[in-house]
């Protein structure tokens, strides 16, 4: 049987390989900034972990790599800001060089917290990267030093992001017009 992955008609669409070069890009970005040091990546389950896998492999440093998965309160779709701890790490970060990888920022919230749950373990440094950022829905300022595309509000899934858990496996990012959401 012929399989088929099938894309949204939202206005966000994203090719598997537009998303390839701006990972590559994004590696050699943080190869740079952290030559001579080891980098310690937090990828953020569930939604960041397709972009970290491609990430990671575009890094040609030392580097280990951690898992944390937290759940934000809310409908299928959309985030509430209640951010809920579901995995901790299983590694210290203190005195590391740590770098959050996210898939989308969106109101921030989840972010923020993220940020000081981390930062109270006192690492060396933070930085974030992100694959997307809605800055539209921005409600608290988050930085983002490396961000892979900045879009339009509109609800995304694919390569990791998901539609009410479905289509985390397509190769794409493809998006609902805002009357489907
Ligand atoms: P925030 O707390 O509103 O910034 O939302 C962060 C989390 O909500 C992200 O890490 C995603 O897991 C999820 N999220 C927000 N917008 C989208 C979207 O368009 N598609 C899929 N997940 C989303
Ligand atoms: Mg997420």
């Amino acid at each position: 049987m012929k399989g088929m992955f099938a894309a949204g008609n939202g206005p966000v669409q994203i090719s598997a390989e537009a998303i390839a070069k701006r990972v590559q890009e994004l590696g050699a970005q943080i190869a740079r900034d952290y030559q001579g040091k080891t980098p310690h990546l937090v990828c953020v389950l569930n939604g960041a972990f397709v972009f970290t896998a491609d990430l990671v492999r575009a890094i040609p440093l030392p580097l280990t790599l951690d898992f944390i998965a937290i759940s934000s309160y809310g409908n299928a779709y959309r985030s509430s800001g209640e951010v809920e701890l579901i995995k901790d790490l299983r590694l210290p970060i203190h005195g590391r060089d740590v770098i959050v990888v996210e898939d989308i920022v969106d109101t921030g919230l989840t972010l923020a917290y993220l940020l000081d749950y981390l930062e109270a373990r006192k690492p060396a440094s933070i930085r974030v990267a992100a694959l997307l950022s809605k800055p539209a829905r921005r409600q608290v300022e988050v930085p983002i030093h490396y961000l892979g595309f900045e879009i339009e509000d509109a609800y995304v899934y694919g390569y990791g992001l998901d539609r009410a858990q479905f289509d985390r496996n397509l190769p794409f990012i493809t998006s609902l017009r805002p009357e489907e959401e």
